[in-house]
Parts: structure tokens; sequence; C-alpha cells
């Protein structure tokens, strides 16, 4: 394994009961690589991200992760997670913490970093996002949801991540707030940082992705370029599915 390789997905496979929801997926990412997934409902596209960030356990397969393989029994899940940035759709903020509080716990509680170089990261972190300095001691429910989530976001480069994950991080956001998250992420892709993105946003797969990835099924049907994926897809399921979207998204 080329040690550019950061992530590597060999035969992955989940069941939640009988219900076999990832079906083999194979997928490598490299180190600065920034990949969408996209894919219909029910796909196993969380799932997937759930089992990188061990939130899940899949059944079978395996997942190599900074050159070490993370599906063994003997792994410290925490340490593994240490270098994974998640940001879920609903932001998962701490609502009785301030933005710049929810940003400086991982720091404090995972890192034990000291409050003070903490709260000069966290700064630094929301300065990043485009939150200035009069909304740090807000609390969430005194934010706007695109502030929320680039809080979380925030809350996430803050530790220095080795791998962001994104799962569907503008789906809950009222249209006019999608773009400035949008704007982040485009931001942090073209600082290149290695990003796997779930969305349906196909003008930022466009602009950010090296790569797209259609799942459908529990199984990557289909992976390319941004262009190729999105415009000129090959397969007949992903013509219909970005057909759709496209005309949601009133994209030429
Ligand atoms: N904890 C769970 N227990 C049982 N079934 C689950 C669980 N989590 C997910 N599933 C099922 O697994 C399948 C894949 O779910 P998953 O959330 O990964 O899909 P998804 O592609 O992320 O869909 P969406 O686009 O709606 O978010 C679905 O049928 C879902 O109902
Ligand atoms: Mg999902």
């Amino acid at each position: 394994m080329g040690s550019d390789k950061l992530l590597f997905i060999e035969d992955l496979h989940k069941y939640y009961g009988k219900h076999h929801v990832l079906k083999g997926v194979n997928l490598a990412v490299n180190e600065g690589e920034s990949v969408v997934i996209i894919g219909p409902s029910g796909s196993g596209k969380s799932t997937l991200l759930r089992c990188i960030n061990l939130l899940v356990k899949p059944d079978k397969g395996r997942i190599v992760f900074d050159n070490e393989e993370i599906t063994t029994g003997k792994i410290d899940v925490r340490r593994v997670r240490e270098k994974i940035g998640f940001v879920f759709q609903h932001f998962n903020l701490f609502l009785h913490l301030t933005a710049i509080e929810n940003v400086m716990l991982g720091l404090i509680k995972v890192k034990n970093y000291p409050r003070e170089k903490a709260r000069r990261i966290a700064e630094e972190a929301l300065l990043s996002v485009g939150i200035t300095e009069e909304l740090w001691n807000k609390y969430p429910a005194q934010l706007s949801g695109g502030q929320q989530q680039r809080v979380a976001i925030a809350r996430a480069i803050a530790m220095e991540p080795k791998l962001l994950l994104f799962d569907e991080p503008t789906s809950a956001l009222d249209p006019e707030l999608i773009g400035e998250v949008l704007k982040v992420m485009e931001k942090l892709a073209n600082e290149g940082r290695t990003m796997i993105v779930v969305t349906h946003e196909i003008g930022f797969a466009l602009k950010a992705a090296d790569r797209v990835v259609f799942f459908d099924d529990g199984k990557i049907i289909e992976e390319g370029s941004p262009e190729q994926v999105i415009l000129n897809p090959k397969t007949e399921r992903a013509r219909r599915f970005l057909f759709s979207i496209r005309e949601l998204y009133r994209l030429e």
C-alpha cells in the first residue's frame, strides 16, 4: 500500500440483522484528496462514514487508516477518532456551551491542552470559518443554522484531524444559509485537507471534489472525476439519480 493512501477500505460489509446494508465497499482515499459521495437515501452512505469513524462495527472487510488497520479488535478507538473529524447534518453542538467552549472542549478534554492554549486555537479555528468575536460567547440557540454548522466545522478542524468526514452538512439548513457553509468546505478542500463529504450539492462537488463516488444499494457503482460522474455518468442508475438531482438544483 502506497504511503500517500490515508484511507483504504477493502470489501466492507455491514448487516443490521438480516438487512445487508454495505455490500462490499472498496475505496481508497489519498492524502489531500477531497471525495464526494452521492447516492440515494438508504443506500448506506452514513453507515460507511460511521464505519470509518468506528461508530459502527463492520461485519466483514478491512479499513486501514493512517497506516494502521482499524478494523481489528485491539484498536484504541479513542486514539483513532482523535485523528478523524466528523461534521454531522444536525451540527451536534453542546447546547449548554457557548460557541467557543464547544470548540475548546475537545482540545482540553482529549488533547489535554491548558485552557489558554485551547482558547487561542479555538479563536483561530472560529475565525477561519468566518465566526467573528462577537459570536464566540453565544450559545448555539442564539446562532443561525449556518453559523452553528460553521462552529461545528471549527470544532472539527481545531483538533487537527488527518481526515474530515461530512455527513450531509447542509441538508438541515435553510437554502440561504447553505452557501456560507459550502464556501468554508470549499476552502478546506483547497487547503489540501483530506475529506469525504456525503452531499447532494453537485455544484460543490464540481468545484471542490477531486473525485465523486456514486453509491447505490450498499456499493460503489461508479466513480471518477466530478465532471465525468455528475455530467456524464456511465451507469443508467447514476444517470437517473443525477438527472433528478440536477433538476432539483437547476444545474444545467
Ligand atoms: N442503527 C441501525 N439499525 C438498523 N438499521 C439501520 C441502522 N442504521 C441504518 N440502518 C438502515 O441501513 C440502511 C442504510 O442507512 P444509511 O443511514 O447508511 O443510509 P444513507 O445512504 O445515509 O441514507 P440517507 O441519504 O437517507 O441519509 C437503511 O435502510 C437504514 O434504515
Ligand atoms: Mg445518511
